[in-house]
């Protein structure tokens, strides 16, 4: 059904931005006293409300009270949202002085989730996941990238798909699963890395393929995790497989950024170590990089360096990172205000990678902004004008979210 919503105070279309590099907020379309006309879920127009309302009177009217300010749904592009347990035991360690690694050799960190979400049914998973899902749509995220990694072996991988996907035949969030078998070397496998790698793409990967359960496969590139050496001919093989690759990169140390440039991945997440040098590598590249603010919150450590990666040319996408361990908080919002502040990016750019440079980090064409034939994916924060909403640091959250142009 064709309607029109508003009036909203303001319509931040983010429409006209560049891809790529620095922005700034002079570039931002804002409509005053916008409206928007939505048919079959899709945007067909905005504009002045009053405009739009005399030139199509038979429309029926979604009528918008008070002071709103419409924007796009922010499109989360890096979680780990499917687990069970919790790691407040690991936080708990860390602000007492211990490192991530320490905590991991010590019986905490991801193997530590994988223990807890071995020992979970689906149904349990499938619940704890519904619970994040609708909590993160709630906050204005459309659409929510989530990888498996607490699995560790056939079965529990593709537990953690199966239920990732039957979240996706029911929540009205779109969800991009992502298989991160990669995470870390099990401790119950016997044998290297490479043979590791080997039997996920012989004995796991197949199966994602035949079942339908993703075709994004990460790896955490690092000392903890894999190296170089043994993650270029898994991700190529994986590729060849019809899988895009993503790449948790330069967490910790460097490396993780240039083998994703180097295979052609959709993204590089994390960057927390990148320097300039690694930034300039970008330049050129259809690689994404996207920034974690959360996991640099939740392990007290520095934020990537996102106003050089933008300065040196980057599509920078900013995601949660929502994970047990590192980004317990999943408030993307939030970080995002609370990282920009740090880091000088301005109102037009973080938007920009919480919407549409985040959609080009999952390959989706249709969706984070508000022009005419892209999906009415829309959040109306209570407030009167746009700055306000980084202004209060994620404390102001969407009172009305819209998937497919229906409210949620
Ligand atoms: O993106 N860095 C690797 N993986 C996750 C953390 C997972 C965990 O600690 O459970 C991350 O931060
Ligand atoms: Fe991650």
């Amino acid at each position: 059904m064709k309607k029109l919503i508003g009036p909203f105070s303001e319509i931040l279309t983010l429409s006209g931005l560049a891809l790529n590099g620095a922005i700034n907020d002079d570039q931002l379309e804002v409509i005053p006293g916008g409206g928007v006309i939505v048919e079959n879920g899709k945007i067909v127009a905005t504009g002045d409300f009053e405009s739009l309302r005399l030139a199509n009177p038979e429309l029926p009217l979604e009528k918008i009270e008070g002071e709103q300010v419409l924007l796009p749904g922010f499109i989360d592009c890096h979680t780990h949202i499917c687990f069970a347990g919790s790691r407040a035991k690991d936080y708990s360690l860390r602000i007492q002085g211990k490192t991530y690694l320490e905590i991991a050799k010590s019986g905490g960190g991801i193997w530590d989730s994988v223990t807890q979400t071995r020992a979970a049914g689906l149904p349990k998973l499938v619940e704890l996941l519904e619970q994040r899902v609708q909590r993160h749509l709630a906050d204005g995220v459309t659409t929510i990238e989530i990888k498996s990694g607490y699995g560790l072996d056939v079965s529990n991988e593709l537990k953690m798909l199966r239920a990732i996907k039957e979240i996706a035949l029911t929540t009205v969030a779109d969800l991009i699963p992502t298989c991160l078998a990669a995470h870390l070397l099990p401790k119950d496998f016997e044998g290297s890395q490479v043979e590791y790698l080997d039997h996920v793409l012989a004995d796991l990967l197949p199966l994602v393929k035949a079942e339908d359960l993703a075709n994004r496969v990460d790896i955490f590139i690092e000392e903890s995790a894999f190296d170089r050496k043994a993650s270029v001919p898994y991700l190529l093989a994986a590729k060849a497989l019809g899988f895009e690759i993503t790449v948790h990169a330069d967490q910790f140390t460097t490396s993780g950024l240039e083998v994703a440039i180097e295979v052609g991945a959709v993204s590089a997440d994390h960057l927390e170590a990148s320097t300039e040098r690694e930034a300039a590598l970008l330049k050129g590249t259809e690689t994404v990089a996207v920034v974690l603010p959360g996991a640099s919150l939740g392990l007290g450590m520095q934020y990537a360096p996102a106003r050089k990666l933008l300065d040196a040319g980057a599509c920078l996408a900013i995601a949660s990172d929502w994970n047990p361990g590192s980004a317990p908080m999943g408030d993307l919002l939030m970080q995002a205000a609370v990282m920009s502040a740090a880091e000088k990016l301005c109102t037009a750019e973080v938007f920009a990678g919480l919407t549409f440079r985040a959609a080009k980090a999952l390959g989706l064409k249709d969706r984070g902004t508000l022009t005419e034939g892209m999906l009415a994916d829309m959040q109306a924060y209570p407030c009167s004008d746009y700055r306000e909403i980084l202004y209060h640091q994620g404390k102001i959250k969407p009172g009305m979210v819209w998937k497919n142009g229906t409210i949620v």
